[in-house]
């Protein structure tokens, strides 16, 4: 992000904060957005009062599509777009990061592979989908393959790493993706 100069970034389901705290450590003004009210309600209460961060209790996408385009330099996500999305919802929410992405801008996210210990447990709902209740919720779970299909184009993959993390009674194997958008000013 530094290298890119990233100043700006919008979280997509930020959880309660942890890494918009980190972006705010490192001087960048975060744009978060939350559907999950708990969430949504402790971040609010911890980072009252900072000018540089923005909270949202909404859908990602339902907000993607209220925001100018090509204003962002970066859009990140950790483990969001694991969530239980439609592929029409991912195909739709991958464009809408493309569009609110200014040229050069980053889009940097997470999702659990289709390695993960967790695939194909629980109840098949949909490809590579699968609800865990009563111990999880329903994710979706991510290839190489599949992540291409889903990038624009207008978004150029530079990196992609895929490593087990977590700890050991729950280890689980994700990507780790940074993507550029192309400037088509240039081409
Ligand atoms: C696996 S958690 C990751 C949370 C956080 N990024 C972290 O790393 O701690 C996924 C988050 O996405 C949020 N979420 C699920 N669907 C969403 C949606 N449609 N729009 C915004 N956030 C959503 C959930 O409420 C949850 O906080």
């Amino acid at each position: 992000m530094r290298s890119h100069q990233v100043r700006s970034v919008v979280e997509l389901g930020f959880g309660y904060g942890r890494d918009i705290a980190f972006f705010r450590r490192n001087g960048i003004e975060t744009t978060g957005v939350e559907l999950s009210a708990v969430g949504y309600n402790a971040a609010i209460r911890h980072f009252r009062g900072d000018r540089g961060t923005t909270l949202i209790e909404s859908d990602a996408l339902s907000y993607l599509k209220s925001s100018r385009s090509g204003v962002w330099d970066a859009v990140y996500s950790n483990l969001f777009l694991n969530m239980h999305f439609t592929t029409e919802e991912h195909l739709d929410i991958f464009a809408e990061i493309a569009r609110v992405l200014r040229a050069g801008g980053l889009h940097l996210f997470s999702v659990r592979s289709n390695k993960d210990p967790w695939y194909g447990k629980g109840k098949h709902v949909a490809p590579d989908t699968f609800d865990h209740s009563p111990f999880g919720s329903t994710l979706v779970y991510f290839s190489s393959d599949s992540i291409k299909s889903l990038t624009p184009r207008s978004l150029t993959t530079v990196e992609q790493i895929e490593t087990e993390e977590g700890a050991n009674e729950f280890p689980i194997r994700v990507f780790y993706v940074l993507q550029v958008k192309k400037d088509v000013s240039t081409e």
